[in-house]
């Protein structure tokens, strides 16, 4: 009993990984990311803490589609953005705090900026500075191909958008960046987990 305690207690003290999860101000597919998180989260929870990084705007967003308290008991912290330098978010992937910052899902505003190298908003700043300092970027563009979609307004209604080609354009941008990885859909982050992270096996 005595050995199982000490190596429970080893295994608590084991220094985790981290990932930053960026989450901007995008309805789309944000509650599908948010679901695939959590299920990563709970398969990986014993390697990897996920800290949640809300844009402004993200926060507004998360709390229109009432998932800022499931962000809040699910993940190991919850920032919001206050400006582009604080949290420190790009400071601490530059230190290497975190094996990489994710951005999902990516409006086409940070998507916009982030191709242009324009850092002033907290997750804008923090995925080119980090670029700077080779810490990778993995980002699902809520705007990923020319065409209409239909997303889901937080009431649960139905809207048609057009994405645009200048949208599509500016992925394609970021898609050239070195250490920029474009993910398609909430699923593909499941792929990014698995290639940076080990399950640890139970016995
Ligand atoms: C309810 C709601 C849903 C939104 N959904 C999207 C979206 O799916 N894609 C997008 O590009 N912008 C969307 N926006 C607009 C962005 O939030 C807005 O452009 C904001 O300035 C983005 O800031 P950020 O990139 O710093 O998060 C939405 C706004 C609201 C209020």
């Amino acid at each position: 009993m005595a050995m199982e305690v000490l190596m429970e207690n080893k295994k608590e003290k084991k220094e985790k990984r981290k990932v930053a999860w960026g989450i901007t101000g995008s309805g789309d597919r944000l509650v599908e990311t948010v679901e695939v998180m959590k299920e990563i989260r709970k398969q990986y929870k014993n390697e990897v803490d996920i800290v949640v990084y809300l844009s402004k705007a993200g926060d507004q967003v998360v709390k229109y589609y009432r998932l800022f308290n499931d962000l809040k008991e699910d993940f190991d912290r919850v920032q919001v953005e206050i400006n582009p330098n604080s949290p420190f978010l790009a400071g601490q992937l530059q230190l290497g705090k975190f094996d990489f910052l994710l951005i999902a899902p990516a409006t086409s505003n940070t998507v916009a900026k982030i191709s242009m190298g324009i850092a002033d908003s907290l997750l804008c700043n923090a995925s080119i500075m980090g670029l700077k300092a080779f810490v990778p970027s993995y980002i699902m563009p809520s705007d990923y191909e020319e065409g209409m979609i239909v997303t889901q307004l937080p009431n649960g209604r139905d809207m048609k958008l057009r994405i645009r080609k200048e949208e599509v354009e500016r992925v394609k941008k970021l898609a050239c960046m070195e250490d920029v990885i474009i993910l398609e859909k909430p699923e593909e982050i499941r792929q990014v987990f698995k290639k940076h992270f080990r399950l640890e096996k139970v016995q």
